[in-house]
């Protein structure tokens, strides 16, 4: 089967809560197939509800999300291969690395042979192999992450959503999660939708940033730096991130010089 990556459209999206408060308005931007944006902005500013809604858990009020195919053509959701992580690592607590990681195996009625060897395969990808039957309980919180992340995986998604995977872990912890979804995404070559917090994450591992504001698109920026020339000591990529967090500031409503 011909792999058909499709892009993902934000259309005029608008969403209002039952109650009337307004989460989203107009917002519109597109990801690229096979390309990662990163979404960032203010703690309550609607990046959560975008992802919901291309991940099917909710609606827009106006407007639409859609996937369309390098022909054009809209895909319904039911059709697309796609994978959630979200920031909790929410695994099972009864279950080790394993059988985790083979759960969306197991719920698409996958073959026990063909679940092991794939669950086997991102497993070792991730650098888990003695970790492989322990439970949840038993392991780190950046190892839980790597799990979770792994499972997103074993699917080999086309679109890959992340809300906010490396919130929970410390910094040195993150730079190494970094890399794994660095792995993950190039591996897959998904079309990937990342929310984060941090701006040095964002134009690490991203192509575009979407910053936002409360509700709205405050910018649109394209990362120039080329991929595998990134190299977070550089001053080109301090520049990029210093860029970026003064548009958040002013996003956030936070004065800057
Ligand atoms: N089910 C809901 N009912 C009512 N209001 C909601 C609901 N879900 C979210 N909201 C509100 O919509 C706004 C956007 O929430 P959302 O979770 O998308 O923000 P966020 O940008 O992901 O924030 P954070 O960075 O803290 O995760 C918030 O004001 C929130 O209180
Ligand atoms: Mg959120």
């Amino acid at each position: 089967m011909i792999r058909d990556l499709p892009s993902l459209e934000f259309q005029s999206v608008s969403r209002i809560f039952s109650g009337g408060a307004r989460a989203l308005n107009d917002v519109s931007f597109s990801i690229p197939a096979g390309g990662l944006t990163a979404v960032i902005g203010p703690s309550g500013c609607g990046k959560t509800t975008l992802l919901r809604m291309a991940a099917g858990l909710d609606r827009a009020t106006t407007g639409s999300v859609k996937f369309i195919g390098q022909d054009g053509n809209v895909h319904s959701r039911a059709s697309e291969n796609l994978s959630v992580c979200f920031q909790d690592a929410r695994l099972l607590p009864w279950r080790n690395v394993t059988d985790n990681v083979a759960l969306p195996l197991e719920l698409a009625g996958v073959s026990r042979d063909e679940r092991s060897a794939r669950a086997k395969q991102v497993i070792e990808a991730a650098g888990l192999s003695s970790a492989q039957a322990r439970l949840p309980a038993q392991l780190s919180g950046g190892m839980r992450m790597r799990v979770a992340l792994a499972r997103t995986l074993v699917t080999s998604p086309d679109v890959l959503l992340l809300d906010e995977p490396c919130s929970a872990v410390d910094e040195f912890t993150r730079i190494q999660l970094d890399e794994e979804i660095r792995r993950v995404w190039q591996v897959s070559g998904a079309t990937t939708m990342l929310i984060t917090h941090s701006v040095s994450e964002a134009v690490w591992l991203a192509d575009q940033i979407v910053v936002m504001s409360m509700g709205s698109i405050h910018e649109i920026r394209k990362v120039a730096l080329p991929r595998n020339a990134r190299d977070r000591a550089s001053s080109a990529f301090l520049l990029e991130v210093e860029t970026v967090m003064r548009s958040l500031a002013r996003a956030a409503g936070v004065l800057v010089a």
